[in-house]
């Protein structure tokens, strides 16, 4: 290839993070080598997100944004992700920037792809859509980071949430073969990493390829027993594929870290029909009280999606108060906004731009306080910290604990990829903060304190 450097950008989710490290991971092995700014790069690529307009949007910007260097260098430029795969040819139509197109299932050609617009010239879209039976396994993945892997279990999503975009640019669902999922665990574990993150876009409805025909549970069971494994993640289950032989694993499994990821989208059985979610409030917390009843503590975070079409003030309400009643460590939220193909496209009742504005700040303004709330309790207490990198903050170090909270802290050289203990000095709504102690003084369970305490029903749960 012509090529020699490469630079690759990231939006969205972590299976596009995970995409990006197989991108240059297949790159790698062609001998381009990864730069870090598009100014020293022969090709720029652009993984992109559609899952809202906001996040589609971004892409053109940042393809305008390479038109001055493209002219100035004659780089190549290259787009990658769900919004290629969902624009195709008419994405070059609508940037003259980009010169390659390359959709979410023809990942593992884009060497090829890049050579052939290199020896061929003009401009090439590659999105078709095949609904192979199984994942594409590649080879070599340059990972970012040197302490947690990602590792793909399944892609696609069978599901139809009304709102959701994602069963259009990731297809049906493909199962990875459990042997290669383990094989490849094994691997990270042979290379020192010690945590793991499973991901698939509904990754609890994993059904093993395989003869040995493995459910979810069982191969997260076998992901934290490899040897050298110290953490294992995932993510994102779907509420309505969370069996309670899955609890009784995460509860019963030390490795499985005290957090689960679980998107509620909204608290009104209302919406929750309209969304297609196929769970309603009262399993939803049937589920998490079952999650909460281990004395492990799970720490649980959401997605939320407000101002959905019909979403009345009483339906966000509904909403507000699950929040009160589970206590979420975590809330990703976000304004509904409208995408090409999904059925919400049909329903009437808009929500007013404005009026979803302000409902997104009154919940996120609550999810602080809560989460001002939780962090304060850990005030004192020591926490086990896997070391990620230095801090980019005024503290040395930052890591997380098992219930994945940022901690930054000070403490001695050589902490990266390690565990350390760190005791709670301070905290924001968002990480902890502290200082590095040999070893640990104290390791409470996180109890509930009379000081700190708000009324409401999560306490409880929380015990
Ligand atoms: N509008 C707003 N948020 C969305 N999400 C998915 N589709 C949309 C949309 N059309 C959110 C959901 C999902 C997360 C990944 O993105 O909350 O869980
Ligand atoms: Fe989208 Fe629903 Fe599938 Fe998640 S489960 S990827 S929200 S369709």
């Amino acid at each position: 290839m012509k090529a020699k450097t490469f630079y690759i950008e990231t939006f969205g989710c972590q299976m596009n993070e995970l995409d990006s490290e197989k991108a240059a991971g297949l790159l790698h092995a062609r001998g381009l080598c990864k730069v870090a700014s598009p100014a020293e790069a022969d090709l720029v690529l652009i993984n992109t997100c559609s899952v809202r307009e906001k996040a589609e949007s971004k892409v053109y910007t940042r393809l305008g944004e390479l038109k001055r260097l493209k002219k100035e260098r004659g780089l190549l430029v290259g787009v990658l992700g769900c919004v290629a795969q969902q624009m195709g040819e008419e994405m070059l139509e609508r940037s003259s920037v980009a010169d390659l197109v390359v959709g979410t299932h023809r990942l593992h050609q884009l060497p090829d792809l890049v050579q052939q617009v290199e020896e061929e010239g003009g401009r090439l879209a590659q999105t078709f859509f095949d609904d192979a039976p199984a994942p594409m396994e590649i080879e070599h993945v340059l990972r970012e980071s040197r302490v947690r892997a990602y590792v793909t279990i399944m892609e696609g999503c069978d599901k139809s949430c009304t709102f959701c975009i994602v069963p259009f640019t990731r297809g049906r669902e493909r199962n990875r073969p459990s042997d290669r999922i383990l094989d490849e665990v094994h691997r990270l574990a042979d290379e020192g990493y010690c945590e793991i993150l499973l991901l698939g876009q509904n990754v609890n409805s994993y059904a093993d390829p395989s003869p040995c025909g493995w459910k979810f549970p069982r191969l997260l069971q076998a992901v934290a027993q490899v040897p050298g494994i110290r953490r294992v993640r995932f993510t994102s289950p779907h509420p309505i594929d969370l069996s309670f032989e899955l609890i009784d694993v995460i509860n019963d499994t030390p490795t499985v870290c005290d957090q689960v990821h679980l998107p509620v989208q909204s608290g009104s059985d209302r919406v929750l029909r309209r969304m297609k979610r196929l769970y309603n409030r009262q399993f939803y917390l049937e589920r998490v009280r079952a999650l909460k009843r281990s004395p492990r503590n799970i720490a649980l975070s959401t997605d939320i999606i407000v101002g959905f079409p019909g979403e009345t003030r009483q339906d966000f309400r509904d909403t507000l108060s699950l929040m009160d009643e589970l206590g979420y460590d975590f809330v990703f939220s976000f304004k509904y906004s409208a995408r090409p193909r999904t059925p919400a496209l049909k329903l009437k009742d808009g929500v007013p731009e404005e009026e979803k504005a302000a409902r997104l700040l009154e919940l996120q303004e609550k999810q602080k306080q809560i989460q001002l709330l939780l962090n304060q309790r850990y005030l004192g207490q020591t926490v086990e910290v896997l070391v990620e990198g230095e801090a980019k903050t005024r503290w040395r170090w930052s890591g997380r604990t098992s219930k994945n909270k940022i901690v930054n802290f000070d403490g001695p050289g050589g902490l990266m990829g390690r565990f350390a203990w760190v005791r709670i000095e301070g905290f924001g709504p968002n990480s902890l903060h502290g200082m590095g102690v040999s070893e640990p003084i104290e390791i409470k369970e996180l109890v509930t304190t009379e000081r700190s305490a708000p009324r409401s029903d999560w306490l409880q749960i929380r015990r």
